[in-house]
């Protein structure tokens, strides 16, 4: 499935998308709020994943590109959160990861409102959320300009990293169906 927007192309993975992936995974400047940059095996295995979920269930995280250049640009879109160790799940979240080349121009919050677009418009989700560690200040800036909000009550510990690793304090935001359409 292919989403528009004004200046971009939210669409499946394909072959060519891997090597520009990789690049932006092996960032460290990309990757300073996460446990690590991705090595090309992993960031490879990650697209693999990206595709099962879009197999199972019909939505997911897409490759996104520039429609005036074709240019690969990032990862953006909306995934199931069903792992019951995160506080708020089960749940839809919404994702961005683009390279630097690309910050600063609006480009994450447009994706993503093409996404959020889909989510509530076709799929009739009640409501989506993002999270990120509390010290991931670009990414909770793009959260507050789609009219995401931030309930302190909802501030979690991620599940999954280790108990003290630094990145593990979480902001949840969420934003409902019908604050979307306002
Ligand atoms: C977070 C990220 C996707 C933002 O992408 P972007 O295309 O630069 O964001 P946008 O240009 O759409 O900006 C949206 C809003 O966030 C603000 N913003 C973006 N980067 C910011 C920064 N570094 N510092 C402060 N505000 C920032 C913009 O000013 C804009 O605010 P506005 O709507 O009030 O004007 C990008 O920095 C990135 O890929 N970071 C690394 C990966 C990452 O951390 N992903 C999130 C993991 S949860």
């Amino acid at each position: 499935m292919i989403l528009a927007t004004p200046r971009l192309v939210l669409a499946p993975w394909t072959e060519r998308d891997l090597a520009p992936f990789a690049a932006l995974n092996a960032d460290p400047e990309v990757m300073r709020f996460f446990p690590k940059a991705l090595s090309r095996e992993d960031s490879d295995a990650l697209v693999d994943r990206l595709r099962g979920m879009w197999t199972e269930h019909g939505y997911g995280l897409s490759a996104v590109r520039r429609r005036e250049d074709d240019a690969f640009i990032g990862m953006v879109g909306i995934q199931k959160v069903l792992n019951p160790a995160y506080p708020f799940a089960p749940a839809v979240e919404v994702g961005w990861r683009l390279a630097k080349a690309f910050w600063r121009q609006g480009y994450a919050s447009e994706a993503a409102r093409g996404a959020l677009a889909h989510g509530f418009d076709v799929l009739d989700l009640p409501e989506i959320v993002a999270f990120t560690t509390v010290t991931n200040q670009p990414s909770q800036a793009v959260m507050a300009s789609l009219g995401m909000t931030r309930d302190p009550a909802d501030d979690f510990l991620h599940p999954l990293l280790p108990e003290d690793h630094p990145l593990r304090p979480h902001v949840l935001y969420r934003l409902k169906q019908q604050d979307f359409r306002r």
